[in-house]
């Protein structure tokens, strides 16, 4: 061995089961807060239906092909992702450098998880709020009044956020393989189930067609900027979970003989539907309640949703199970958010599973509780670019990071990385090859440097 080459830890054996368990474990890992908590409020502050349009563009123009790329080099690479990157590179002959792309996703990774955590505490705090009955009958101005006192309070909410850390890091330490693909199999059904509940009541009781057209249509076309194409395409990569490795690393426990692009391509249809539906589930109720506003920001599921389940019959029941599940949701995704930066301590040899867990999670609850103050005593204390603490970790991770990361993989698997054993790997042929490679080569890594250029413009002047 020679200075130039790291040792390679072991492959990856294949673990999860079947292809169902890769499904769910990817399914768990993109469904979450990004969905059901994130989609709408920034929908609701870039305008609603241009943003959703270019949303779905970039889902589809850079986020599919590039989460088919990410898995694929999880495959293949058949390690932790800065190892399996670093292993593809050198068979490929290109240089070890590029495990430095591994190395910015296990930074996004703990970045994200470390504000991601504390709104997830928000939704366990609403678990007992919801079984206490305190929404049942409110309406948008009491519901607001709930939201704003529940964020006063730091040392609450420092609690919640580090119960959730806690959780979290119990079942990474357990190892991610285990138990988690049973969890998701039920549970992701229920929460959709939930989902439709709630879209009934929207439907019966809130201003249904006003959140259509709010969504569907170019009515607000006018707010749409280069920062909100920015933030569209950073939240087609959050939403899908790529861009920083979390795919990668499941994709490395994935059977030789599982199919790659039509498992992703599910999972991305799943991931969307849901974020459709939160939407149409929180829009109508935010439109017919006088004192809500769609472009309220962070809390907008938080004061929205209650009052739909506080004018509910067995109110109580639903609203508490909702947000039982929404914490659920980002549980699965919390998880994959950390596994790259586990898997690598891991892997290096730096330590054991146990230690990497304890290490990694005292680090993202540290810098989390920034996040935490951000909402409270920080709220006016502006970073970088006018943005305080938990908009600057989120800014960085979901617009720039991610992006970044999913251009370095469309140019590594698109450019650099053997096409016949790309071509050997894929379960796709023909012209649907060759469009995904097309697109892989020349569409995404151009829009998305496109984008992330006119965007950090808009942002930074
Ligand atoms: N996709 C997750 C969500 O929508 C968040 C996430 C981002 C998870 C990146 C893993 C990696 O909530």
């Amino acid at each position: 061995m020679t200075n130039s080459t790291l040792p390679l830890p072991p492959r990856n054996a294949p673990t999860w089961s079947s292809r169902l368990t890769f499904i769910l474990a990817a399914t768990g890992s993109a469904v979450g807060l990004g969905n059901i908590w994130k989609f709408p409020y920034i929908t609701g502050e870039n305008g609603g239906g241009a943003f959703v349009l270019v949303y779905l563009l970039c889902i589809l123009l850079a986020g599919i092909p590039v989460m088919i790329a990410e898995v694929l080099l999880g495959k293949q690479g058949r390690s932790s992702p800065v190892f399996a990157v670093q292993r593809l590179a050198l068979e490929a002959g290109r240089s070890r450098h590029w495990r430095w792309l591994g190395a910015l996703g296990v930074v996004a990774g703990v970045l994200i998880l470390s504000y991601y955590s504390v709104i997830a505490g928000w939704a366990l705090a609403y678990l007992p709020k919801m079984l206490a009955g305190d929404f049942v009958g409110i309406a948008g101005d009491g519901s607001s009044a709930i939201f704003k006192s529940h964020l006063a309070r730091p040392a609450v909410l420092l609690g919640w956020h580090s119960l959730f850390m806690v959780m979290t890091m119990a079942v990474v330490i357990a190892g991610v393989t285990r138990g988690l693909g049973r969890a998701v199999e039920f549970l992701m059904p229920v929460l959709f189930v939930l989902l439709l509940i709630l879209l009934g009541f929207a439907i019966a009781e809130g201003e249904f067609m006003q959140a259509v057209r709010y969504l569907f249509s170019f009515d607000n076309a006018a707010a749409l900027t280069g920062k909100s194409v920015l933030i569209a395409l950073g939240h087609a990569f959050f939403t899908l979970s790529i861009g920083m490795g979390a795919i990668m690393a499941y994709g490395s426990y994935m059977p030789p003989a599982a199919p790659v692009a039509r498992t992703v391509w599910v999972v991305a249809v799943m991931d969307t539907c849901v974020a459709l539906v939160a939407g149409l589930a929180i829009f109508p109720i935010v439109f017919a309640s006088p004192d809500l506003d769609p472009a309220s920001g962070p809390g907008l599921l938080f004061v929205s949703l209650p009052v739909a389940f506080g004018g509910m019959p067995a109110g109580v029941l639903f609203g508490t199970l909702f947000f039982a599940l929404v914490s659920v949701a980002a549980w699965t995704s919390s998880i994959s958010l950390i596994e790259p930066a586990v898997a690598w301590l891991v892997d290096s040899g730096r330590a054991r599973r146990w230690q990497a867990g304890v290490i990694l999670g005292v680090l993202c609850w540290a810098i989390g509780v920034g996040s935490v103050l951000s909402f409270n005593d920080w709220q006016d204390w502006h970073l970088l670019g006018g943005f305080n603490w938990f908009e600057l970790s989120d800014f960085l991770t979901a617009n720039l990071m991610l992006p970044l990361g999913g251009i370095l993989m469309a140019i590594f698997v698109g450019h650099l990385y053997s096409t016949q054993a790309v071509r050997k790997a894929l379960d796709i042929e023909g012209w649907l090859y060759r469009l995904w490679h097309f697109v892989l080569r020349w569409v995404s890594p151009v829009l998305v440097a496109v984008v992330l250029v006119y965007g950090l413009i808009g942002v930074f002047t």
